[in-house]
């Protein structure tokens, strides 16, 4: 039973419609049938996309969702001010960039999208809102936006840091492991926490539901992050260990991971992490962790990003030694462009990396990826001329000399390998930087095998 508030509670506003407000609120007016939940963006082709049959981000079941709710009670517009006007709880989930200058730049968040919002709400609110934080921030920044805002008694500012991950986000926001939700302590503060928890509380049992202070739930969001990406450099910089002692990083992962303090997620090996929030969060962290003197705790954090760096480069240099130092004019095919399966996101992922490094050894490149394709031809737009995109993977590998599995796609794993190595160049050669593919099968049929933190399979030596 909802309770009265001064705030309107049937009524919901998100400003930004990317990969996290426009999945979140369709999830919310799915499960909130008596609200109504507004979207609203200044990138007028993103909302004409969430507007039309072809959604601008591809997101596995999110599309079925938006068919069902939008025009009924789930809308996407571009008037952000009459937004503002006609809501009391506002999210925000705008972009939180690293900032690429002045203080704290390559770290630091840059924090103008956001200040431009919270000019933006006090020039045009005209009475008490809850304001709640969806995008990743730095710590304290509920509290520097309360100083931009200047008016305690008008605006209480929320923490509820979203924890979805790309590619499983419908099923993430459906059962979270727990929705978190930080604010003052102060009279004020609780009333509009229990407004938050009563929207989240329409689906996500009690117990799922966390409250903290602004702050810890801030910089829990930071932490999660932290911790994820440290697993994945953890196993990656084992990988290298084991390739260089015959040991397996399959079974030390499931060996490990078999301890329940350790538990089995995130010791996949790859090629590294990437994506828009993991180095984002951890260089926010070490920001944070300098700005206090913590040089120490600082150096542990960064220490994740090197790793990952030390990985991309590493899997390059492997590819370098094994095709005889030199690739120059080999034409190498990658297969996936996306920083993981089942997102057409390329953010950060370790293919654009990988792509310049071959490219500066003058390989030809071929990328393909069944969703990612146009991201990552926007991403490489400087290298142009050197690559060709090309979806089907039986064309795009046709004639290289080896291919670099990046992306876990399923559909890598159920190609017909016997084909593909007869219309390749010879010897042919194959990386699996995601340990996704029958490496014994592919040795039979005579490639020369590359899988991460393994025993390399050669047919030369
Ligand atoms: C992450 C967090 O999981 C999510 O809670 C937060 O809200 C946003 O950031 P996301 O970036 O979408 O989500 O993807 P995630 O599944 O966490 O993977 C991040 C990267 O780590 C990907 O590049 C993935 O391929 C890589 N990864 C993950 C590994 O290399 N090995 C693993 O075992 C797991
Ligand atoms: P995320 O992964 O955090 O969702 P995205 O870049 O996918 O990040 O989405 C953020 C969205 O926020 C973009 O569509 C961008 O146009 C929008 N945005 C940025 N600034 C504003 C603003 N001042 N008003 C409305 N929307 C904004």
């Amino acid at each position: 039973m909802k309770e009265i508030t001064k705030y309107r509670n049937n009524r919901i506003l998100c400003i930004g419609a990317g990969y996290v407000g426009g999945p979140t609120m369709a999830v919310i007016a799915e499960k909130c049938s008596d609200c109504i939940v507004t979207v609203v963006d200044i990138n007028k082709e993103r909302i004409d996309e969430w507007n039309s049959d072809k959604l601008p981000i591809y997101e596995p079941g999110l599309d079925e969702i938006v068919k069902k709710v939008r025009g009924k009670n789930l809308f996407f517009s571009t008037d952000v001010e009459n937004g503002i006007l006609d809501n009391d709880i506002i999210f925000v989930a705008v972009n939180t960039p690293t900032k690429t200058f002045g203080k704290g730049a390559g770290m630091a968040a840059n924090l103008q999208y956001w200040e431009i919002i919270a000019r933006q709400l006090r020039d045009v609110a005209d009475k008490p809102k809850i304001i709640v934080e969806k995008s990743t921030l730095p710590v304290k920044t509920a509290e520097a936006m309360e100083r931009v805002l200047n008016d305690k008694d008008k605006f209480e500012i929320l923490s509820n840091p979203e924890f979805l991950a790309e590619g499983t986000a419908v099923n993430d926001l459906h059962y979270p492991d727990r929705v978190l939700i930080g604010s003052r302590e102060t009279k004020n503060g609780l009333e509009a926490r229990k407004v938050i928890v009563d929207i989240y509380a329409n689906w996500v049992p009690s117990e799922k539901i966390i409250t903290t202070n602004t702050f810890s739930s801030e910089l829990s969001k930071l932490v999660a992050n932290g911790f994820l990406a440290q697993r994945v450099s953890s196993i990656n910089s084992i990988s290298a260990v084991c390739e260089a002692t015959e040991a397996d990083i399959s079974e030390i992962a499931s060996a490990i991971g078999s301890d329940s303090r350790i538990g089995s997620k995130f010791l996949n090996s790859s090629i590294g992490f990437g994506g828009s929030c993991f180095k984002k969060d951890i260089l926010n962290l070490v920001y944070i962790c300098k700005s206090y003197g913590l040089h120490e705790v600082a150096d542990y954090w960064e220490s994740v990003i090197k790793i990952n760096e030390y990985q991309q480069n590493r899997f390059v240099a492997n590819i370098l030694n094994s095709m005889f130092n030199t690739i120059a004019g080999r034409k190498i095919c990658i297969f996936g462009a996306a920083f993981k399966a089942n997102t057409d996101d390329t953010r950060e992922s370790p293919s654009i990396n990988i792509a310049k490094m071959l490219i500066e050894e003058k390989a030809k490149l071929v990328i393909s990826d069944p969703k990612a394709l146009k991201n990552i031809e926007f991403d490489l737009k400087h290298y142009k001329s050197k690559i060709d995109y090309i979806n089907d993977p039986y064309e795009a590998a046709l004639e290289s000399h080896a291919i670099a599995i990046l992306t876990e796609w399923d559909l890598y794993k159920n190609l017909d390998y016997q084909k593909i190595f007869e219309t390749m160049i010879k010897p042919a050669f194959i990386f699996d930087g995601r340990n996704i593919l029958d490496h014994k099968k592919l040795f039979k049929i005579g490639f020369n095998v590359f899988p991460i933190g393994k025993k390399a399979m050669l047919h030369y030596n």
